[in-house]
């Protein structure tokens, strides 16, 4: 181990909700990983965390669409010690299925998918000899369908029925998956597409409802709390949720 110090690792942490996840966890005293593209954006949130919060701070720029490159960077990133990973990280291409690229396609599946589990595969001696956390960020598509949004859905779910094995197969590590609904990032490419939503959430406000849940080690965190229903009643009638779906949550 190259370090003694204990680390969370936040992937996608240059902006949106991984941004303010970073902000939240090293104000909390969490020495922290930054991963993402970006970075000249990371070297300047490490600066400006270390300088408030008096924690350490390391920067692996990485693109989890490069599944060779993920291997590479988080054998370095394994020499730390490490007791939490929160796999951030996301993408979204919104067009029906049959209009997507096939390069989008790899590419969705690749960061929304396939990197966290690889990571998290990577880690697991790890994130196991320190009784750790890995928190998924999943949405509420993971319960539920959306127009334009197979593809995405389709990695969502499926990195919550990865979350909820994982948990069986590893009792001692927590895992919490986190579940919101619309929130105002840059995520969303079509700069009108948040303006047409009349319940989004603010960043700063999922970061703080993560970090509690994870102190709390809850296995799931839907935000609002409304979702749990919602999904109940698409499991109990989902033509008439296909209908309401259909009207009123199909905007994209
Ligand atoms: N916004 C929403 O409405 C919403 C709702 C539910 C769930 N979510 C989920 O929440 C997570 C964060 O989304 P967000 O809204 O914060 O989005 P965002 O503002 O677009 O941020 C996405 C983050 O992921 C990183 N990223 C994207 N592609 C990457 C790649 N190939 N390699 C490495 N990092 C990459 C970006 O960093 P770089 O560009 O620097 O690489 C950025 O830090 C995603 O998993 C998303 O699916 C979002």
């Amino acid at each position: 181990m190259e370090e003694t110090k204990n680390y969370t690792i936040i992937t996608g942490s240059s902006k949106g909700i991984g941004k303010n996840l970073a902000i939240e966890f090293a104000k909390n005293g969490h020495n922290l990983i930054l991963v993402a593209r970006g970075s000249e954006i990371l070297s300047d949130l490490k600066k400006q965390l270390e300088s408030l919060y008096n924690v350490s701070i390391e920067v692996f720029p990485c693109d989890l669409n490069d599944l060779q490159q993920v291997e590479k960077v988080f054998n370095q990133i394994n020499n730390y010690n490490i007791n939490c990973l929160i796999n951030n990280a996301g993408i979204g291409i919104f067009t029906k299925v049959e209009e997507i690229d096939n390069k989008e396609l790899l590419m969705q599946m690749n960061v929304n998918v396939l990197a966290p589990i690889m990571i998290t595969k990577m880690l697991l001696p790890n994130l196991s000899k320190n009784k750790g956390s890995v928190i998924n960020i999943c949405s509420v598509l993971s319960y539920m369908p959306n127009t334009k949004s197979s593809v995405y859905t389709a990695g969502k779910s499926a990195l919550y029925a990865f979350s909820n094995t994982l948990r069986l197969e590893y009792p001692h590590l927590h895992v919490l998956t986190v579940h919101p609904i619309t929130v105002e990032t840059t995520f969303f490419t079509d700069p009108n597409y948040l303006n047409n939503i009349k319940t989004k959430l603010k960043p700063e406000l999922v970061a703080k409802k993560v970090f509690r849940a994870y102190k709390k080690k809850k296995r799931r965190l839907n935000i609002p709390k409304l979702i749990f229903w919602l999904n109940l009643f698409y499991q109990i009638c989902p033509k008439f949720i296909d209908k309401l779906n259909r009207k009123y949550f199909s905007h994209k």
